[in-house]
Order: C-alpha cells, then structure tokens, then sequence
C-alpha cells in the first residue's frame, strides 16, 4: 500500500518535471476555458490550480458565482497562445440581447501546467464605445490566419510594436509603426472602410500624456498578435490618478520583411473596461 503511495508520487513527480508548455497544450487549456464560459460548469476544467485567482476587471472574483458561472451564448472567439510565458489569450463576443459581452481573458499557467491566474476583462454595457453587436459584426469580416513561417516576427519585434503604441499614448514623439492597410476596432468602432490605401490608423486620436501602467503579455509569433492587458490612467474620469482596466490586441504583419522595420499593424483591437458605470 505505501509502496504503491510513493511509486504513485513519484509519478506525479516525474510527470510535473516533464510539463512542456506546448500550443497544444495551451489550447486545450482555452479549450476548457471556453467551455466553461458556454456552460457554466467548471467541473470539466481538471486543469485548475487549487490556488487559482480568478479576476475580473482587476478584482478578485470567483468561478462559482461570477460571469463563468452562468453560461454564455458565444458568438465569435479568438485565441493565442504565449509558449514562452505559458499564457494563453482568449476574446469572446456575445450579442445575446439579454447581456451583450466582450470578454478578454488572459490565462497563466504555473510549471507544472496548472492554470494559476485567469484574468478577464469583461466589457459591457456604459464601457467606452460598447458596442457587441457591431464588434462582432468588424470582427467578421476580418480573418487572422497564421504567418507563414518565412514572414513571422520574433516576439521583441512584436512587443516592441505593441509597446509603441503604448507608449505613444503617454509620449507623443513615440513612432507607432502602423501599416496600410490597418484598421482600429475600439467597442464596437471600426476605422477601417473603404478602400485599401484609405485603411490606416494613423488617424491621430491617440491620447497625450496617458500613462498605459502595469502591461501584462500574451505574444503569438506563429498568430503575429500580441495582446497588452494595462491601466489607462484617467480614462475613468472620477479616479483620476488610477488606470482603468484595458485591453489591446495587435495583429502584426511584415509586408517588406527586406526593407527592416517595416512593421504594420494591420488590426489593433482595443477592449476599454470602463468599470461598469451604467449609463441607462
Ligand atoms: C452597434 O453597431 C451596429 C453595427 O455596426 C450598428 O448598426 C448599431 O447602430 C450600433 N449601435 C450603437 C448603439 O451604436
Ligand atoms: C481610396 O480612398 C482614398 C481616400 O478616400 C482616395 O483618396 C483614393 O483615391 C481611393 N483609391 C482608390 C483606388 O479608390
Ligand atoms: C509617461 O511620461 C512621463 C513624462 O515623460 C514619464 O515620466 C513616465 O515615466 C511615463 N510613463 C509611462 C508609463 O510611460
Ligand atoms: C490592477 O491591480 C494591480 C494590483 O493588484 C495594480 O497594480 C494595477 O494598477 C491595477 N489596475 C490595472 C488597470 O491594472
């Protein structure tokens, strides 16, 4: 009986070194993620840590009795997946009239494979240009399929594209490296219309002097895409000096690999938690 005990241990042991943080094994992750937030069971998430944190807009929140526990009729979902960090990013769109939601959920993952921190950003109703419906109508018309593998980024090209804009929001001399074509989705507002070489984001409207606090990364290469979980200082006008939970999601494509840093971001997707003040 205790033979069997520690030959079991010692199995577990061996199986927690070996955890290789795979793609594939990340999707299963956003796998059950997903199916937890269709059902609102959480019974077939095996992979849970017993010390997960669930967040919602930055606050502790739980499973049980919070958005995963009341199943959701998905509309649209997106993911990508972080080998290196072991996170996974995961966007959810639902236009159920009842509760229309955008949801930005990143994953982490500990080292043996459990997940450890779920983090949602849950946009809805009285957010910054809320807008479920039209999200997901924009959303549809875009397609994100893999980079051919001779045209990926390595992940400091594509953080540091990300971080341009970041950055420009807070230092207006910052060069964001947006390309043409490139469309901008923020709630349910698109930039993108028209023809090719009328698509750009470089459209002015970025703040000045907005510190983006506190960024969390997921980074794809084999996607192009880098999502940024930050604080936007003063987007909530009645606290001032605190960053209100923001999401932004960049596709990065290199159309002139040759030609250096020629980075464009064809889609920048900006989820704005603002807190959920109801404006009814
Ligand atoms: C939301 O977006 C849809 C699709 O673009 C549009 O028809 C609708 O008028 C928008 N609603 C609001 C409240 O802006
Ligand atoms: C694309 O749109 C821009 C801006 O509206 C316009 O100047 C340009 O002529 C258009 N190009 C074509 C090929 O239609
Ligand atoms: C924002 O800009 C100010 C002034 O240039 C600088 O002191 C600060 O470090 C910047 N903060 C961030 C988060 O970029
Ligand atoms: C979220 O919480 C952390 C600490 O728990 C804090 O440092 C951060 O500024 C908060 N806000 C945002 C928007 O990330």
């Amino acid at each position: 009986m205790l033979s069997s005990t520690l030959a079991g241990l010692m199995s577990l042991a061996v199986t927690a070194s070996a955890f290789t943080c795979t793609r594939q094994y990340l999707q299963e992750q956003v796998d059950k993620y997903v199916f937890m937030q269709e059902t609102g069971q959480h019974g077939e998430f095996d992979t849970l840590s017993y010390k997960m944190v669930y967040l919602e807009n930055n606050k502790t929140a739980s499973i049980l009795s919070d958005l995963p526990a009341w199943g959701l009729k998905v509309d649209a979902k997106k993911s990508i997946l972080d080998t290196t960090l072991c996170k996974t990013f995961t966007e959810l769109i639902i236009t159920d009239p009842s509760h229309p939601y955008v949801i930005h959920t990143q994953m982490t993952l500990d080292e043996e494979g459990s997940v450890a921190l779920i983090d949602s950003l849950v946009t809805d109703k009285g957010d910054w240009a809320f807008n479920a419906t039209g999200y997901q109508y924009w959303n549809s018309l875009e397609e994100w399929a893999p980079i051919p593998e001779s045209k990926r980024l390595s992940r400091t090209q594509l953080k540091a594209a990300a971080d341009a804009y970041a950055d420009r929001c807070n230092d207006t001399t910052v060069i964001v490296p947006f390309g043409t074509p490139c469309a901008r989705l923020e709630g349910g507002a698109y930039t993108g219309r028209g023809n090719l070489t009328a698509n750009t984001c470089n459209i002015g409207g970025l703040p000045s002097n907005v510190p983006m606090t506190n960024r969390r990364y997921v980074i794809d290469e084999v996607m192009g895409t880098v999502d940024i979980f930050l604080g936007f200082t003063g987007l909530d006008r009645t606290r001032p000096k605190e960053g209100t939970p923001d999401s932004h999601l960049f596709r990065v494509e290199d159309g002139h690999i040759r030609s250096g840093p020629n980075i464009s971001p064809v889609s920048d997707r900006i989820v704005l938690c603002n807190e959920r003040h109801d404006v009814e």
